[in-house]
């Protein structure tokens, strides 16, 4: 375990150090005031509580976002959302990590609106290389309108996870032997937007927004970044060996599913998983992608 491990750092470390720079922070308790840019909205985005909490609005007029200051070159990056309550329906909050451009790489959680008293659909993708159609799509065990929930993204040279609590939802597993491709050398920032997608969010665009229910408003705050890798293309040193400051060997930068994660990885898809590319036979008459292969059953 402990040598593989550390010849997965030392791959990890040679990959970061030719491709540019990396600096890993012991940063100190979030503030959004410092971690992120409000990048539209035109107000309808705000900064609260000394930096603590941060909330987004969409109206008639228009939606909002924002945006991380740093990018990340793998990570475990957590969020806490509140969601838009009541009628949501139309409404989506996209939660996500992407390098943009068209031959971008991102990592994706949307949280798709609905009538009051039906389930919000939680939506996951990933791109690779600009190639997309990886939708996985969740309800979820509890209202994420009522409290605050903490969803994760674990992203390292082997995997991505998605998290929802600390319980696994989605393992995307490094498809490369399989000869596809994955994120891996192209630095992300996080994006996080709320708007308007009546044409299609819910049910397939047939329930519209509730103009008369804006504004809607959905909050988030504990940010955590404080294992990542954070790309600077500016510097020319690598930091990332810093990575000895983390705990005991087993690291987020060679992380894997345990047992106890793959079972509950495993009662998610059995009762919470809605709609899942790699068995919609429909779609792919010719045979799912190669990347389903490495699907945990
Ligand atoms: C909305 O609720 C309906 C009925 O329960 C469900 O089928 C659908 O998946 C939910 N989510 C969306 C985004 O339509
Ligand atoms: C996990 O499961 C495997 C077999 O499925 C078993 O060999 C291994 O001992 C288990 N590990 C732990 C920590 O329980």
């Amino acid at each position: 375990m402990a040598a593989s491990s550390h010849s997965n750092l030392v791959r990890v470390l040679i990959l970061i150090s030719t491709i540019a720079s990396c600096t890993f922070l012991v940063s100190s308790s979030n503030n959004f005031n410092r971690d992120v840019d409000i990048t539209w909205g035109d107000g309808r985005a705000k900064i609260l509580n000394n930096g603590e909490l941060l909330s987004l609005t969409l109206d008639t007029t228009s939606g909002s976002g924002f945006q991380s200051k740093k990018e990340y070159l793998f990570g475990k990056i957590d969020m806490q959302l509140k969601l838009v309550p009541g009628n949501s329906a139309g409404t989506v909050t996209a939660y996500y990590l992407s390098s943009l451009g068209a031959t971008h790489d991102e990592i994706d959680f949307e949280f798709l609106g609905n009538l009051s008293g039906d389930p919000y659909t939680l939506h996951t993708n990933v791109f690779s290389q600009g190639k997309g159609g990886r939708e996985q799509q969740f309800h979820l065990w509890f209202d994420p309108t009522a409290d605050f929930h903490t969803y994760s993204i674990l992203w390292n040279p082997q995997r991505i996870v998605f998290s929802v609590d600390g319980t696994p939802i989605r393992e995307f597993k490094n498809p490369e032997t399989v000869g596809v491709a994955y994120p891996k050398n192209q630095a992300m920032r996080i994006y996080s937007s709320l708007w308007d997608a009546d044409e299609w969010a819910t049910r397939g665009g047939l329930v519209k927004t509730d103009w008369s229910k804006a504004p809607f408003t959905a909050s988030y705050r504990n940010f955590n970044d404080d294992k990542a890798c954070v790309w600077s293309s500016a510097s020319s040193s690598s930091s990332c060996s810093s990575i000895t400051n983390s705990d005991g060997g087993q690291s987020w930068l060679n992380e894997e599913l345990d047992n106890t994660s793959q079972e509950k990885l495993k009662w998610v898809k059995q009762k919470y998983m809605v709609y899942d590319y790699c068995s919609d036979s429909k779609r792919f008459p010719q045979g799912f992608p190669p990347e389903c292969a490495f699907e945990s059953a």
